[in-house]
């Protein structure tokens, strides 16, 4: 399959179930794999990803839920509550993370690029949600992007037991969609694209 054909299979996907095709062990290879091949500034592979499955994956929205829910009225809250409920329904969760230890570890190295740092290794954290999204999309896993971040930051930090200095950067349910994709719309790429010569 053509790369573009593989990034257009790739969509936001919300109906998920609690199944995928394959077996945790794949699942585990697949990321891997992804992981090392995922490009980054100055090749210090910062990016972290956690996956929750089972129980924990439960324990994550739950959280998501209790942090929303005292911060959003109760009259206010069934459209959250919903939105959780299914994103509760899929097999699993990947947490992305950034070691801010090795990014700052290189801003040490490189003064003069200090600044830059932070901001790449955002960047080379997309890449590898995309790369993961698209190599779901591949297999029939389904997912989509949430940021429940920083409001969740500290208590996905201390159940899960991970590093203080993890940053919290995307959540990404994942299972097998039910739903019907939407339809995508497109901004002219006239706008979007130029070739000078
Ligand atoms: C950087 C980034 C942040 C996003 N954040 C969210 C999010 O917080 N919640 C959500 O439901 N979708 C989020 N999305 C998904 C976009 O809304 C979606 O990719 C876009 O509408 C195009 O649809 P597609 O993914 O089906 O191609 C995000 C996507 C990107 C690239």
């Amino acid at each position: 399959m053509k790369s573009i054909e593989l990034f257009a299979m790739r969509r936001s996907r919300y109906e998920l179930t609690n199944k995928i095709p394959m077996t945790d062990k794949e699942l585990e290879s697949l990321l891997g794999e992804v992981i090392r091949q995922a490009p980054s500034a100055f090749n210090i592979q910062s990016a972290r990803a956690v996956v929750l499955l089972g129980e924990k994956h439960g324990t994550l929205w739950q959280i998501v839920h209790d942090s929303l829910r005292a911060i959003i009225p109760a009259d206010n809250f069934g459209p959250t509550a919903e939105k959780i409920k299914s994103f509760a329904a899929a097999y699993g969760t990947i947490l992305y993370f950034d070691d801010t230890l090795s990014t700052r570890s290189l801003q040490g190295k490189y003064p003069a690029y200090a600044a830059n740092f932070p901001v790449w290794a955002e960047q080379a954290n997309g890449i590898l949600q995309f790369a993961i999204w698209t190599a779901l999309a591949e297999v029939g896993i389904g997912a989509s992007l949430q940021h429940y971040n920083p409001l969740i930051d500290e208590a996905v930090k201390t159940t899960f037991s991970l590093p203080n200095s993890w940053k919290l950067i995307a959540q990404m349910p994942f299972g097998v969609s039910v739903g019907e994709d939407t339809e995508k719309t497109f901004l002219p790429l006239a706008e979007r694209l130029q070739i000078q010569k």
